[in-house]
């Protein structure tokens, strides 16, 4: 099936990102994604966390060596001085156990530690679902980006599709 939502997102992370920067992946999972973006990132540096560790080990096999992977939960997150792009698949692993899912709390302390570890001009990219965690966490995102020093772009694919939220850190 194509993941209009994913396909877009991918394309941000192409126009957005150089060979050499820095990216986390804050929600790894079985590593669909951090496989697309480590073909963006031959000279850089990944880190790929997430809190369940069978996702991990998942996700590993498929990975270049090079990527750092971490058993954590993102509201703690890596510092590092080319860190260009943050990535969030929120919600819960397809065909997994959905009581794991990322929460609006924490997904909002990342994005809030995101924006402060992040380069001027770097960015944080959310893919969000219309479960009822996932829209609180759509709400939240949107509300706090009206106050936070940054570029948003929403990208809305149908009232119950999920949606694609792309943030720029601002000069401040
Ligand atoms: C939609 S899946 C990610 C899909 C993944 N990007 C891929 O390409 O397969 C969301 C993932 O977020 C993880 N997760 C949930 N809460 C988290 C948290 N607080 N910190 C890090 N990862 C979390 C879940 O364990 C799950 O693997």
């Amino acid at each position: 099936m194509r993941k209009a939502h994913l396909e877009l997102a991918h394309e941000y992370w192409r126009r957005h990102l150089q060979p050499d920067d820095t990216a986390i992946d804050a929600t790894c999972g079985n590593g669909k994604d951090l496989a697309y973006l480590a073909t963006l990132l031959p000279e850089g540096k990944i880190f790929a966390l997430d809190i369940q560790l069978e996702a991990l080990d998942a996700a590993r096999k498929n990975a270049p060596n090079s990527i750092i992977f971490l058993h954590q939960c993102h509201s703690v997150l890596p510092e590092d001085p080319d860190l260009r792009l943050i990535v969030y698949n929120l919600g819960y692993l397809p065909g997994g156990n959905k009581a794991i899912t990322t929460r609006t709390q924490t997904t909002l302390q990342s994005a809030k530690l995101g924006l402060e570890r992040l380069k001027t001009g770097g960015a944080l990219s959310f893919v969000c679902y219309p479960h009822e965690e996932g829209k609180r966490e759509r709400e939240v995102l949107l509300e706090w980006t009206k106050e936070a020093p940054v570029e948003a772009k929403h990208h809305v694919f149908g009232a119950h599709a999920p949606s694609f939220l792309w943030v720029i850190k601002s000069q401040t």
